[in-house]
């Protein structure tokens, strides 16, 4: 009788999906979201961090030239609403060195939603 019930369940688990949850699809889409890792721009955590640091020269018109330090960062989206991200993803209209992600759908937007928000509470 307990073999019959562990494997009733087992099979009703497998026909559930329960092997693959939600955080874990997130995590999976977080870092590769059919496109560029967000982990690779935004950190591990979502804490965000720097991409790139460059200089651009500035020659004044005495003669000195000064060296601006430049800073790509890509912010810490841990806070990021779920309109706001899944407006971030679909719709973004300015040139960005974000990609785009339009492709995503909406449970996919959902999943990644529930990842980020869970880095909160990670150091
Ligand atoms: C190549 C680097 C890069 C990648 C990859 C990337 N981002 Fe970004 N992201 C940025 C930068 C830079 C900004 C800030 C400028 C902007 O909004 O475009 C940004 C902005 C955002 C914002 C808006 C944050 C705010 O406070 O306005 C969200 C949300 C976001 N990214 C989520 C994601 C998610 C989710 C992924 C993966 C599907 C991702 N990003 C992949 C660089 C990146």
């Amino acid at each position: 009788m307990k073999r019959i019930l562990l494997f009733l369940i087992i099979t009703y688990a497998f026909s559930q999906d329960w092997f693959i949850t939600n955080y874990e699809y997130g995590k999976m889409l977080y870092h590769n979201p059919r496109g560029i890792s967000c982990a690779k721009c935004h950190g591990e955590k979502a804490k965000g961090k720097i991409i790139a640091k460059y200089y651009v020269t500035k020659k004044h018109k005495n003669g000195t030239v000064e060296k601006i330090l430049k800073v790509v960062k890509a912010p810490n989206i841990q806070n990021v609403s779920y309109d706001e991200l899944k407006e971030r993803l679909l719709h973004y209209k300015y040139l960005s060195v974000m990609p785009k992600y339009n492709y995503l759908t909406k449970e996919e937007i959902e999943a990644l939603y529930l990842y980020i928000h869970a880095q909160k509470d990670k150091k």
